[in-house]
């Protein structure tokens, strides 16, 4: 009885640890559905065996103290078969069953499902940014999907690791230069989630965040469509603010024009004055601080931080963006 009771005691506590602590966000993914079960699975297995070994040790230690002035040696007892059986077979026959259900939920959680909508995620110090070839190639610096579909993210890495997570979703997947990793998901609930990048990758990385959009098929093939149609329309003049925008500028730098509040690099408000100070005519300036951003520093500011994968801009991007910059801080 006794044994039994301090077993239901450590397993009550055990078990209230495990489901009154939020210890993992609401699955919003079919995949984070299966990755939680595994959790659960694995916990469950966990708390049995706590209250079980807990509820024995506490017995003994109560039970078998030695008294005051009890100086005599135990009972010599030399093994117990049929128990070292038992506890061999019963960890054997758990740990297989996790490692079966893992395997499972891993092969699921990988497989290719019917109707998939591809999107290309490109990562980059300190930006995501997200393309969808069956939309004419639109690009979103949030990542907009449908609801209850399955989604194949293929990652490019522009400069060097990150990691796409998705907390809600569950899964995660490093990106890596030079290779092309893909990875399956499926949202099954409507709502704006965080992307997060996971992977230590220069001092923007606390930065380099967005949101991930779940919504209804209509409204994101409406999305689709218009935005399609408005990146489409400007293709003769690009607009600067977009080159801005879709390459993330934001995360870094501060430009009221934009509504852009980064502290990592230098206040594009502040160009004229930072021109002047460098003896620079303003236009070239801001044009070789862009394709190369540490022949000059700004003082005050700390080089190699500006990536340099800007210099693959084309050429009327990067014109567009200039001009953007020069009007925009002149405003300011
Ligand atoms: Cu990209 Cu951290």
């Amino acid at each position: 009885m006794a044994l039994v009771g301090l077993g239901v005691l450590a397993g009550g506590i055990a078990a209230a640890v495990a489901v009154l602590l939020p210890w993992l966000p609401e699955p919003a993914s079919r995949e984070a559905g299966r990755i939680d079960f595994v959790f659960w699975f694995v916990t469950i297995i966990c708390i049995v065996i706590f209250a079980l070994v807990i509820a024995v040790l506490v017995y003994s230690i109560w039970k078998f103290r030695a008294r005051p002035g009890d100086d005599s040696d135990g009972p010599p007892t030399h093994g117990h078969t049929a128990l070292e059986i038992w506890w061999t077979l019963i960890p054997t026959l758990l740990v297989t069953s996790i490692g079966v259900v893992s395997a499972v939920v891993l092969a699921k959680n990988d497989a290719q499902a019917a109707n998939t909508l591809h999107v290309n995620v490109t990562a980059q110090q300190f930006a995501w940014s997200f393309s969808y070839p069956s939309g004419g190639n639109v690009t979103s610096g949030t990542l907009r999907v449908p609801v209850n579909r399955s989604l194949e993210l293929t990652f490019t890495a522009k400069d060097v690791i990150h990691s796409f997570w998705v907390p809600e979703w569950g899964q995660k997947q490093d990106t890596v230069p030079g290779i092309h990793p893909t990875l399956h998901i499926t949202p099954d609930k409507v709502g704006r989630f965080p992307v997060i990048c996971t992977e230590l990758c220069g001092l923007g990385h606390a930065t380099m965040r967005t949101y991930a959009i779940v919504m209804s098929q209509q409204a994101f093939d409406a999305w689709l469509k218009t935005t399609g149609g408005a990146q489409n329309s400007s293709n003769s003049s690009v607009s600067g603010e977009s080159v801005f925008t879709n390459n993330a500028c934001s995360a870094c730098h501060t430009l009221t024009a934009a509504k852009a509040s980064g502290k990592v690099g230098p206040d594009l408000d502040k160009l004229p004055a930072y021109a002047l100070k460098a003896g620079q005519p303003l236009e070239s300036f801001v044009s070789e601080s862009i394709t190369d951003p540490s022949k000059y520093v700004q003082p005050g500011y700390p080089d190699n931080v500006m990536p340099k994968t800007y210099t693959s801009l084309p050429k009327d991007q990067l014109d567009a963006l200039v001009q953007y910059l020069i009007q925009s801080s002149k405003k300011g």
